[in-house]
């Protein structure tokens, strides 16, 4: 995998201490409140897992899953929930974890339908990175990891083509390996 990196953008090192940083302000914000979390698979699974074992307070963990990339390093435009039950976060605080935010049709298309149909008494969003570009839904995270310039990254959770997760860090790819 090493050989098709073109430069690490941020060292394991580098992201476990924003990780931490960021659960201290979750903590702080959620001290005393019905806090679920929501990770959103597959990409934000290896971040979630990190930032809970950081936060020590008695919250829910559940998934979603979703798809709007099929192959490609572009948004499809379209986001498809993969499963037909929604999380059960009615009367509960809810933190929405994703890998990454970039066009903001993924984060934007989760959080209408959560406050549609699941009643949650609050919705927010956590992510580990958030592309510096227009997006084609307004979204803001309330807790941002890193900004990153507006290029296609994989690693500690994001993949391209399904590979890649596996990395510890943060990392571009070789143009002639992304596509
Ligand atoms: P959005 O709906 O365009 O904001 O895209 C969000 C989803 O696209 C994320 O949850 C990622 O799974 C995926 N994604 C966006 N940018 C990248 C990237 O640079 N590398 C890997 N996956 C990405
Ligand atoms: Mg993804």
């Amino acid at each position: 995998m090493d050989e098709d990196i073109e430069k690490i953008l941020l060292t394991p090192e580098a992201i476990q201490r924003r990780v931490a940083e960021l659960a201290a302000r979750i903590t702080a914000d959620y001290r005393g409140k019905e806090l679920t979390i929501v990770a959103v698979l597959n990409g934000a699974l290896v971040f979630t897992a990190d930032l809970l074992r950081h936060i020590p307070l008695p919250l829910k963990l559940d998934c979603v899953s979703v798809a709007s990339y099929h192959g490609g390093t572009e948004t499809s435009g379209e986001v498809r929930f993969d499963q037909l039950s929604l999380p059960d976060i009615a009367g509960r605080h809810v933190l929405i974890v994703d890998d990454i935010l970039d066009s903001g049709l993924t984060l934007d298309a989760i959080t209408a339908r959560f406050n549609r149909e699941c009643r949650p008494l609050s919705t927010r969003v956590c992510v580990l990175l958030s592309k510096l570009k227009t997006r084609r839904k307004e979204m803001e995270a309330h807790y941002l990891g890193f900004e990153i310039a507006d290029e296609f990254v994989v690693g500690y959770g994001l993949d391209y083509q399904e590979r890649y997760r596996n990395l510890p860090h943060v990392a571009v790819l070789k143009a002639e390996v992304a596509r």
